[in-house]
């Protein structure tokens, strides 16, 4: 089972209307809502995709139930909660369908006492020590400022357990987390560009961003996603750019969880940089052309892996080469095959 963390997860309820301006009174026929939170949205792509995962989260009051509720009966993810005084925030988005602009609203999410934050850190030992969990994928911002430095301490615990971490986060819960040493980290652009505090527009830069973060940080795989210009990847010295095609965009928030799910799959199964980085990217791409977070059309996963382009660089001289070669998605994925195709 892979494990994911979400500290802060959310209800994350989409209301659907023709079309508002602040200050009306919006009356709506239709809402959906589900467990939000990125490691939650991680875990949904793994199981989809004929996985087991399971996860740790920060949960409290009434919100919080449902939160556990949803992702255990609609998303089959196993959980393990640990409880907050403070109630689980709710995320609203508005999406007007006349023009397709979503306005989102963030609750505040909980303060932790040192009490919490041990249980936290106790059913993580608990979990990893009970179950075979070969990755761990820690996703997204901790609630509270006063504890961000959790994944530097989670880090550090499965590293002596000798599980694989990944992370996907900003701010300082990165900097902290990655003192740690995870084995693999995905910031998008807009965040690199913060930590780094550099210029990264240009395909070059960004190419000596994860080298940076490679050599000086020891992180063996850097995974910078860059939206509809694709992923950079640096693993083991070796760097590639995956290109997905050009797509009708629907939803890309959390395309880059699914692409982190496509990882964690890659490196359990020990997949090649290459097939890794496309199966990543196509998952990231067909989240976007879906309104759903961590969902997408087993077609449209097919085509667009399919469709993808990869150039290894060479880090000295920036210079490209296409990669042809690639193994089947029915290959890579046999279940895949037998429950979807
Ligand atoms: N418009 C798009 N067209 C094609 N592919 C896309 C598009 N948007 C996202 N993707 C795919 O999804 C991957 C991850 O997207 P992105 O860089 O936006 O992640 P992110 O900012 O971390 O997202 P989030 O944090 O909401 O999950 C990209 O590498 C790309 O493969
Ligand atoms: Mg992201």
């Amino acid at each position: 089972m892979f494990l994911t963390v979400t500290p802060n997860p959310c209800i994350d309820k989409t209301i659907f209307i023709p079309k508002f301006k602040p200050g009306d009174r919006v009356r709506s026929n239709k809402y959906t809502q589900i467990s939000g939170g990125k490691g939650n949205n991680v875990a949904r792509v793994l199981v989809t995709l004929g996985f087991q995962a399971g996860a740790l989260l920060w949960v409290g009051g009434y919100t919080g139930k449902q939160v556990v509720k949803m992702l255990q009966e609609k998303d089959k993810v196993k959980c393990f909660p640990v409880w907050t005084e403070i109630p689980t925030r709710t995320i609203t988005t508005i999406l007007e369908e006349e023009n397709g602009r979503q306005t989102a609203f963030f609750e505040p999410g909980p303060r932790i006492s040192p009490q919490e934050y041990n249980n936290f850190i106790q059913t993580f030992n608990k979990v990893i020590s009970s179950y075979k969990i070969p990755i761990v994928v820690l996703s997204g911002t901790v609630p509270d400022p006063k504890v961000a430095f959790l994944y530097r301490d989670l880090i550090q615990i499965a590293n002596k357990q000798g599980i694989k971490v990944i992370l996907d986060t900003y701010g300082n819960e990165f900097s902290e987390g990655i003192k740690s040493n995870p084995y693999m980290v995905k910031p998008n652009v807009e965040e690199l560009t913060k930590f780094l505090n550099a210029d990264l527009k240009d395909i070059n830069s960004r190419i000596g961003a994860i080298q940076y973060l490679h050599k000086k940080h020891k992180i063996p795989c850097v995974v910078l996603s860059m939206g509809r210009e694709g992923a950079l990847v640096c693993w083991d010295n070796t760097y590639i750019h995956i290109i997905p095609p050009k797509i009708k965009e629907i939803n890309p928030v959390g395309s880059g969880d699914a692409l982190v799910a496509g990882f964690t799959i890659g490196l359990y199964k020990g997949f090649s940089i290459e097939d890794t980085g496309r199966l990543g990217v196509a998952l990231g791409t067909s989240n976007a052309m879906t309104w759903d977070i961590g969902k997408f059309e087993i077609r449209d996963l097919i085509n667009i892996y399919e469709q993808i382009k990869i150039y290894k660089i060479n880090p000295i001289n920036n210079q490209k080469v296409q990669y042809k070669e690639h193994t089947p998605l029915p290959v890579l994925l046999p279940k895949l095959k037998n429950s979807s195709l």
